[in-house]
């Protein structure tokens, strides 16, 4: 088997292996997922474009993927997120040896420029063949913030419209670079990306901004395949975001920093899943958290639960430690930053990296900036004092650190997994015509696929849960087997 990929460096192929092993004792829900599935083969056919940070515990959803029998081209979904010896071992496979790597294309390395990054997004979607017959291309996306789906979307619309349009003056950067992307492949074939939309019969998205986008097209009706939306499964943003980053926020503050966390000052902007996680581990490590929030329920449940709740511009001289969750934009100008105390610790750990103004901060005149290792860089104001900004206000808990553990990304890619099985077979666009087949709109997983992802994972902790007796459960009006909650139960 040849393909072609773009990884770091695939010497470090056995690295990766010995780290997918042991993620593979701490994933219970893919492992069993595997064996489920291993005879009837629900993803045979299946041609997944996936961009999701490409991660040890990444290696072990894609492996789960081929061993369904999808083929699968994959990139990461942040520029730093990539761990160079998972992709390496993805790449080589469990068989194949460096000279005849036996695995998945990957398209990801560390330290991508942005347009090395939109480049790999588009080679997700460069399938042999599918150029001159788009049947041979992707048909499901497996997406983590929309890039995956966003590009198929924007290539159709300018496909649409004869040509892709200039950027205008006040156009972010990135948008710049997507433009560019989107006129190179273009040029190369003016109708690629209305034959890569028409085969897709879906994607699944994984986290809560990439969800926020789908929602949005749905409303406009420019949806062009059927979604479903795996970050409101309970047993993903309920876990993953939450339990998820309590581990990997103060795993990425300490690998970068080695700062004490306890005695300081941490200010968690955004009180929903992620800041609920952010705001409880640093609350662990002993320090004084003070919450920021914009919703008055998420604001009233921080108070609850025992926060100062502020205003970050009333507290933005005390803090040692500010970290943003909010998924919104323009949290931390450059203003604030320039406010804060000598050393002042600044990172993000919502989807993108314009929750904190980096441009601005750039911008400031006669600002030093220094790096002080890879992801870490200390900004000098010409006043003299500093702040510590982690992974260039990107996702720091994946560019310092490597993300969530592998037990809570079993809980996530489970129902990615799912997800999957689900779409490829019920999409509309699969052909299928029952009454529960998939339109052109966002779904999420029924619960008791949401209960079984649980059960997978209880078990292998040793957890033993109580059943309902017929007459219990005739009482509560469910069934013995579950469902146990209504729809609208928020847990
Ligand atoms: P969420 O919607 O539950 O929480 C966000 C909270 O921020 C909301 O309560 C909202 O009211 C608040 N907020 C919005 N604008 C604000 C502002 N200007 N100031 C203060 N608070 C504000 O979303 P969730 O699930 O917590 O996700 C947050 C972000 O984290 C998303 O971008 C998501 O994609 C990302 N995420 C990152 C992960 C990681 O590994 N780093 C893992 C999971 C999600």
């Amino acid at each position: 088997m040849s393909f072609d990929y773009k990884i770091a460096d695939i010497s470090l192929h056995e690295a990766g292996r010995h780290q997918i092993r042991l993620a593979e004792h701490e994933m219970p829900g893919l492992m069993a997922l595997r064996e489920e599935y291993a005879e009837s083969q629900p993803l045979a056919g299946a041609r997944i474009a996936g961009s999701l940070h490409m991660t040890v515990q990444t290696a072990v959803l894609i492996e789960t993927l081929t061993a369904l029998g999808a083929e699968v081209r994959w990139a990461s979904c942040n520029i730093f997120s990539t761990q160079d010896e998972a992709a390496a071992a993805v790449v080589v496979g469990p068989q194949g040896t460096p000279e005849n790597p036996q695995g998945v294309p990957v398209f990801a390395w560390k330290n991508e420029t942005l347009e090395e990054y939109w480049w790999t997004a588009s080679q997700i979607f460069a399938w042999p063949g599918a150029d001159e017959d788009p049947s041979k291309g992707a048909n499901m996306i497996l997406d983590d913030g929309g890039d995956a789906t966003l590009l198929v979307h924007k290539g159709v619309e300018f496909e649409a419209a004869g040509g892709v349009p200039s950027a205008q003056e006040d156009d972010p950067e990135e948008y710049r670079i997507i433009l560019e992307t989107l006129r190179k492949s273009l040029s190369e074939n003016p109708q690629r990306w209305t034959g890569v939309a028409e085969n897709l019969r879906g994607v699944t998205e994984e986290t809560t901004t990439g969800v926020n986008r789908l929602y949005q097209l749905a409303r406009q009706d420019a949806l062009l395949f059927p979604a479903i939306n795996v970050n409101d499964s309970v047993t993903k943003s309920k876990f993953d975001n939450k339990y998820g980053i309590r581990h990997s926020l103060p795993d990425g503050i300490m690998r970068a920093t080695d700062v004490l966390i306890g005695g300081k000052v941490a200010v968690v902007c955004g009180y929903g899943d992620v800041g609920k996680g952010a705001a409880e581990a640093l609350r662990g490590q002993g320090a004084r958290v003070i919450v920021t929030e914009i919703d008055p329920i998420n604001a009233l449940q921080a108070a609850m639960d025992g926060y100062q709740v502020a205003k970050l511009d009333d507290v933005i001289e005390q803090g040692h430690i500010f970290i943003t969750t909010t998924g919104g934009k323009d949290i931390i100008s450059a203003e604030q930053m320039s406010r804060m105390r000598d050393k002042a610790i600044v990172g993000n750990v919502g989807h993108f990296d314009n929750e904190i103004d980096m441009a601005g901060l750039a911008a400031t005149e006669g600002i030093q900036k220094i790096e002080i290792k890879p992801q870490v860089h200390e900004w000098v104001f010409p006043a003299g004092h500093s702040i510590i900004v982690l992974s260039e206000g990107r996702l720091l808990n994946l560019g310092n650190a490597t993300g969530h553990p592998s037990f809570v990304m079993s809980s996530s890619f489970a129902n990615q997994t799912i997800a999957q099985i689900e779409l490829f077979a019920k999409s509309w666009k699969s052909g299928y015509t029952g009454e529960d087949a998939y339109a052109s709109d966002v779904y999420t997983l029924p619960k008791v696929l949401d209960e079984k992802v649980a059960r997978l994972h209880l078990q292998a902790l040793g957890a033993e849960l109580s059943e309902l007796t017929k007459d219990q459960a005739d009482y509560l009006g469910v069934d013995v087997a579950g469902p146990y909650k209504p729809d609208h139960y928020r847990y």
